[in-house]
């Protein structure tokens, strides 16, 4: 039997196809506060602006590719039994081919009654003011904002603690609760981050810390997986 692998995904991985990350713009996601535009109190506010936020970031995953890294990660699956776990709301991971894939944060393609959770649609072009949904209430984007529920968690946890390896690429891991599902690792757990910056999670000093961009880091673990050694 193959052993099991959870990796946790974050911005970094989808930062070589050209999607910016988030702490790395000052606050700013691509020149928004996020409360503004990731938030039920921005929704509040404006909801014109949110919904032309998540319009612009819908058309632009439609212009960008998994890159090697994303790639990597699937063929991975011919050696591990891989279970995904990202913070990412862009859909390269499933593009790439990876076959399990929980979208802590929700997904961009998709949008939901603003009104009921469970009413949730395919959503691959613009969300206009007046879209509505089943219930008739105005459709949002199908993403978690801040100070939201993050219906995933249990599940997230429980592939977690039954990992074998779990392999942390390219996500700072400081926004709760994604950042406390490190506490479910267990004692026996093997522990890869890919990363190019100095990390500070409370797991790093048992961790192999591949510091590389995405790309490079599962280039350099694919060759480590291949010679047999992982
Ligand atoms: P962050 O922007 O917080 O962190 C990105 C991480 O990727 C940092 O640790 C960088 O050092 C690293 N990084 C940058 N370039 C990289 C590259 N080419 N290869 C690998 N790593 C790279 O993004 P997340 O951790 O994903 O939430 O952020 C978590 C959540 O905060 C997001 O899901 C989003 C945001 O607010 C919501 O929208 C709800």
């Amino acid at each position: 039997m193959n052993k099991k692998l959870v990796a946790i995904t974050g911005a970094g991985i989808s930062a070589e196809s050209g999607i910016k990350t988030f702490r790395d713009s000052n606050g700013l996601w691509e020149n928004h506060d996020i409360m503004e535009v990731a938030s039920p109190q921005g929704w509040q506010k404006n909801q014109a602006l949110v919904l032309e936020f998540y319009n612009q970031r819908r058309r632009q995953l439609h212009k960008v590719k998994p890159n090697k890294a994303h790639h990597i990660l699937a063929d991975l699956e011919q050696h591990f039994d891989i279970q995904v776990i990202t913070q990412n709301i862009d859909d390269l991971h499933e593009r790439a081919g990876s076959t399990n894939i929980l979208h802590l944060h929700g997904e961009l393609f998709k949008s939901r009654s603003s009104n009921n959770s469970n009413y949730i649609y395919e959503q691959k072009d613009d969300i206009k003011l007046g879209d509505k949904a089943e219930d008739d209430a105005q459709l949002r984007p199908h993403i978690v904002w801040f100070g939201e529920e993050v219906p995933l968690i249990p599940k997230a946890a429980e592939h977690i603690a039954k990992a074998d390896i779990v392999l942390v690429i390219g996500t700072s891991m400081q926004v709760y609760p994604a950042a406390g599902l490190v506490n479910y690792i267990s004692e026996k757990c093997q522990l890869i981050v890919i990363n190019p910056d100095d990390t500070d999670y409370n797991f790093e000093k048992r961790a192999v810390h591949i510091k590389e961009k995405a790309v490079k880091g599962m280039e350099a673990l694919y060759k480590v997986v291949l010679e047999n050694k992982l």
